[in-house]
C-alpha cells in the first residue's frame, strides 16, 4: 500500500457550479487521486450547493453578508476548511478577492480558473471585455492565487477562436468546454506532485 499523502480538496463557488461538477466528475473517476472534504458558497441560493449535497459532499454556505468585514469572512472559510482537513483550496466560480488572512494560510495552496487568457481581460467581465475589445482569440487559465484581481502565477491555459458574430453567451459556452478539461487536469498535476511555484513562474514536472 502507498503511504503517498492524498490532497484533501475544499471547493469554493458563488454559482452554478459546471466546474465544480467536472471536478466531482474527475474524482468520482478516479482521474484525480483526492477527496473532496467540503464545497462552500459564499450565496445561500447556489446552484452548486445543490450539486453538491447530490453528489453526497458536505455542502456548507458561509454568507458574506453575515460578516462584518472581509477579514472575519475569510476567518469562518480557514475554519471550515482547517476542520475538515483540507489541503488544497479550489476556487470554481468563486466571485470575491481572497486577501492577506485567507492567503496567510492558503497561500500557494488556492488555484482559480478564469475565463480569458491572463494576464488579458481580469475581473468580474471577462466574456463581455473580451468581445468589446475585438480580439481574435480568447480562453481560459488556471492559476495560483495571489492577493491581486487574476493575477498569481499560472498553471494552464486553452484557447479558442473569438468569431465575428460571437455574444458573451455563445462565447462563454465555447471557453467553457475548455474550462472543464484543465481545471481537473491542473488539480492532477497539484496531486500528483508536479507543480513548483518559481517566483512568477510554475514549473511543471
Ligand atoms: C466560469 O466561467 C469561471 O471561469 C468564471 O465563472 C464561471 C463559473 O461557472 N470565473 C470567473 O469569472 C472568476 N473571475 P461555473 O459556476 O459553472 O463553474
Amino acid at each position: 500500500m502507498s503511504d503517498a499523502k492524498q490532497e484533501v480538496l475544499g471547493i469554493l463557488c458563488s454559482g452554478r457550479g459546471t466546474n465544480l461538477q467536472s471536478i466531482i466528475t474527475a474524482v468520482n473517476r478516479g482521474e484525480i487521486a483526492a477527496d473532496i472534504a467540503v464545497v462552500i458558497s459564499d450565496k445561500p441560493d447556489a446552484a452548486a450547493l445543490t450539486r453538491a449535497e447530490k453528489a453526497g459532499l458536505p455542502a456548507v454556505c458561509i454568507d458574506r453578508r453575515r460578516f462584518a468585514d472581509r477579514d472575519a469572512f475569510e476567518a469562518a472559510l480557514i475554519g471550515e476548511l482547517q476542520k475538515r482537513g483540507v489541503t488544497l483550496v479550489i476556487l470554481a466560480g468563486f466571485m470575491r478577492l481572497l486577501g492577506k488572512t485567507f492567503l496567510h494560510v492558503y497561500g500557494g495552496r488556492t488555484m482559480n480558473i478564469h475565463p480569458a487568457l491572463l494576464p488579458a481581460f481580469p475581473g468580474a467581465h471577462a466574456h463581455r471585455d473580451t468581445i468589446a475589445y475585438g480580439v481574435k482569440v480568447s480562453g481560459c487559465t488556471v492559476h495560483f492565487v495571489d492577493e491581486g484581481m487574476d493575477t498569481g502565477p499560472i498553471i494552464l491555459q486553452a484557447a479558442v477562436p473569438v468569431l465575428d458574430d460571437d455574444t458573451e453567451e455563445t462565447l462563454a459556452a465555447r471557453i467553457l468546454v475548455e474550462e472543464h478539461k484543465i481545471y481537473p487536469q491542473a488539480i492532477k498535476l497539484y496531486c500528483e506532485g508536479l507543480l513548483c511555484i518559481v517566483g512568477r513562474k510554475v514549473r511543471i514536472g
